[in-house]
């Protein structure tokens, strides 16, 4: 088994997430991305399709990351990784600070800056972006994305799927559902249900709105 790793995605997040990887020593031997893609990432080697994913399993290659911000799509093309045998492994940075009573899943992204804190779990290919804060006892379901510089308070409880906006704050004991979004720089200081949009300071549900974030 070879073991530099392959992943899913070639843009911004990818870019991101291939000098995580090296920081932690790490090498990403090729990037697999949709039609339009550039020729490389970073100096890794870009190969257009997910037939790639395929090939460089049987080419002895079996451990995988995806970087795709969209967490339907995170969520599917890992899932097709785990079909064809691939190993999720982490994107940890060495900046971030993770307490030892955390529990992290498989397929994560923690940026630097970011902290996750005591007993708090990040479920499967959850994104905790930079400088982003997880307070004590937090639950981040699977495929979250946790934005730049977002700060959830002791005891928050984030569904599958869903997006905090950049910025964003929460305060203790909220619960938000799954696939729900937050704006950027939004307040919440009341629970947020499955598939809502909420935004703003404190944070208002908006109605009949729906976007696809993944
Ligand atoms: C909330 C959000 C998803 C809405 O995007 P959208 O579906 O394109 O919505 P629109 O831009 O049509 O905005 C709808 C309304 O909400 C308001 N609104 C949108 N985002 C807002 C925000 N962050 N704070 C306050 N109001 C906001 C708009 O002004 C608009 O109000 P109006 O109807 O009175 O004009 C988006 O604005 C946002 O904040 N995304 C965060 C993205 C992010 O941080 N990602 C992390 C990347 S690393």
């Amino acid at each position: 088994m070879r073991r530099e790793i392959v992943m899913v995605g070639a843009g911004g997040h990818a870019k991101v997430c291939i000098e995580l990887l090296r920081a932690m020593g790490e090498t990403v031997a090729f990037c697999i991305a949709g039609a339009n893609a550039t020729e490389s990432c970073l100096g890794v080697p870009v190969r257009v399709g997910d037939d790639h994913l395929a090939d460089l399993r049987e080419a002895g290659y079996n451990r995988l990351f995806v970087a795709i911000g969209d967490g339907r799509l995170r969520d599917r093309l890992a899932g097709l990784g785990n079909t064809l045998g691939y190993e999720l492994v982490n994107a940890v940075s060495p900046n971030a600070v993770i307490s030892p009573s955390a529990v992290v899943g498989a397929g994560v992204a923690i940026m630097a800056g970011a902290v996750v804190n005591a007993d708090s779990v990040i479920a499967d290919l959850a994104i905790i972006n930079t400088g982003a804060v997880v307070d004590h006892d937090c639950r981040i379901g699977r495929a979250v994305h946790i934005g730049p510089q977002s700060a959830l308070a002791g005891n928050v409880s984030v569904g599958d799927g869903s997006l905090l906006g950049i910025g964003c704050k929460v305060i203790p004991e909220i619960v938000i559902g799954e696939y729900a979004v937050i704006g950027a720089g939004a307040v919440v200081i009341s629970d947020i249900g499955d598939r809502a949009t909420a935004v703003g300071v404190p944070a208002r549900v908006l109605t009949m709105h729906r976007v696809d974030h993944g």
